[in-house]
């Protein structure tokens, strides 16, 4: 693995951003980047980022290994979705979520779809419990979602459209509710 000459200037200029003994803490966004290349995060890119930082590769993967924004496999070329399995999603219909992502993706999680184009996994809460049930998709999040929503999502972005993220039952589509100004 070998950053882009334009990411390796990148995380070069992040590294100097800590202080003087500190240089581990741009662990996080150098493998982001990282990812970000490559599509996923490979075990030579971690080895990279962990050699520019003088970090022993285990400690690299302690990181990629511990959040779920790091993809340790090849993901879907258009879109890998994170259906939130955590309690106020799971109460909202995320096990239907998922059931839409095992007939349209794959059964098992993190498997590709048959055209590569897509792949899913079940990730803890994501912070929108408010707005259950939701999936980040890519980088947004989709929420107050169906199983025929997320189908429709699905079949949209197969088509090469980006669905508008956020809330998809309408909330908030026009006025807010009176005190929320
Ligand atoms: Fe799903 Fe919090 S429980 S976003």
């Amino acid at each position: 693995f070998a950053f882009t000459p334009a990411n390796q200037a990148w995380a070069e200029a992040q590294i100097t951003k800590y202080p003087e003994g500190r240089q581990a803490s741009a662990i996080i966004p150098l493998l982001w980047r990282a990812q970000e290349q490559e599509g996923w995060l490979t075990r030579p890119a971690i080895e990279h980022v962990c050699d520019m930082l003088g970090l022993a590769h285990i400690r690299g993967l302690e990181v990629a290994t511990f959040y779920f924004m790091f993809q340790l496999q090849p993901v879907g070329s258009v879109a890998h979705i994170q259906v939130c399995g955590t309690t106020s999603c799971m109460i909202c219909g995320a096990e239907d979520l998922i059931g839409v992502c095992q007939e349209k993706i794959a059964k098992r999680a993190h498997q590709l779809s048959a055209d590569g184009k897509f792949s899913w996994e079940e990730v803890e809460c994501l912070g929108s419990c408010a707005n259950a049930p939701m999936a980040q998709i890519g980088k947004d999040y989709y929420e107050d979602l169906t199983a025929a929503r997320l189908g429709e999502i699905i079949d949209e972005m197969a088509a090469g459209r980006v669905p508008t993220p956020g809330p998809q039952n309408g909330r908030y589509a026009s006025e807010p509710a009176s005190g929320l100004t």
